[in-house]
């Protein structure tokens, strides 16, 4: 009876208490959570707590919100993509007077947000729902970077912004990543690094191999306006937005953190920050060498 095996879900680190462990039956759907607990007194143990909640319905509830996203952002993507095209072609018309150019243009702008955000909150969908689709291959880290920073570099002029790439002397060993899925990983964090730097700001990335564990890490590092210490550990939650980019800038969505984060650990990594107010921010991520330290199925992150 294959199908009444469970696909069973850690949701804590291994030997941590309280453990967590979601089980998903398939025909007909069960979906269980099991939180065991030690109960002690003093220092002996006593027994175990176990619950197991019944989270089929709330699981049904939550498929269905993540559907009708998914269903709402394709139906608008296209529209829009329209929308951004037929306006791109009357702001580059040679008889358009000056300022019906700059209202095209700024119509242009707010649209392709719109396309931006839309997109971004279809990624998050299908991170939630376990369905992004991974694909892995080994990949050179440093010609990966090199090529992602060529593209950025239009923006990154375009802000007045001077940039620096700092990669190993030695050859460094390969990863196993997706570079579609990494690419929107690194974008999100150059073009932050971007938007939330000052006047002839600098860009510093950097690629190293880690010196004690099997992992390369990544850093991007700017001379933005920072952020304060009690939001770091905010930064890679779905829609925040920091007190000091509210401040500066009206734009961005707080979801580009979130999913880069999703990425990254999707690649068995990690991403995190630090971060000065006013004198700029790094952020890093690691991925690992090891082709066994990616895990090998996509879990859910939403439920
Ligand atoms: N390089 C940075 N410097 C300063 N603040 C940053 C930087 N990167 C991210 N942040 C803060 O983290 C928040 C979330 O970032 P993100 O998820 O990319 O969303 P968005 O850029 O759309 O706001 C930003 O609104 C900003 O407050
Ligand atoms: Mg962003």
């Amino acid at each position: 009876f294959p199908s009444l095996a469970p696909v069973m879900i850690p949701r804590s680190a291994p030997g941590t208490y309280p453990q967590i462990l979601d089980l998903a039956f398939s025909d007909p759907q069960l979906e269980l959570r099991c939180i065991t607990a030690p109960i002690n007194s003093g220092t002996s143990l006593l027994g175990f707590v176990k619950i197991i909640r019944d989270r089929t319905h709330e699981i049904s509830l939550l498929r269905s919100k993540d559907e009708f996203i998914t269903i709402a952002s394709h139906q608008l993507r296209t529209p829009m993509t329209e929308v951004a095209w037929a306006l791109e072609s009357i702001a580059a018309a040679p008889s358009l007077p000056e300022d019906q150019k700059s209202i095209a243009n700024q119509a242009l702008t707010a649209v392709k947000t719109l396309v931006r955000v839309t997109e971004d909150l279809l990624n998050i969908a299908k991170i939630e729902e376990g369905h992004f689709g991974y694909r892995f291959e080994q990949m050179d880290l440093v010609a990966f970077v090199e090529k992602v920073l060529e593209s950025t570099m239009p923006l990154i002029n375009q802000a007045g912004l001077s940039l620096y790439l700092d990669k190993p002397k030695e050859p460094i060993p390969t990863v196993t990543a997706d570079p579609n899925k990494l690419t929107l990983a690194l974008t999100n964090l150059l073009e932050n690094a971007i938007r939330y730097n000052t006047k002839n700001g600098e860009i510093v990335v950097k690629i190293e191999k880690l010196p004690d564990a099997p992992f390369l890490r990544v850093s991007v590092r700017d001379t933005g306006i920072g952020i304060a210490e009690d939001e770091v550990h905010k930064l890679f939650t779905k829609f925040f937005r920091g007190e000091n980019a509210l401040k500066y800038q009206t734009r961005g969505s707080g979801l580009g953190l979130y999913i880069a984060k999703n990425i990254i650990r999707a690649h068995g990594g990690q991403i995190g920050a630090s971060s000065e107010v006013n004198r700029g921010s790094t952020f890093y991520f690691t991925l690992p060498t090891d082709p066994s330290l990616v895990p090998v199925r996509e879990v859910p992150t939403g439920f």
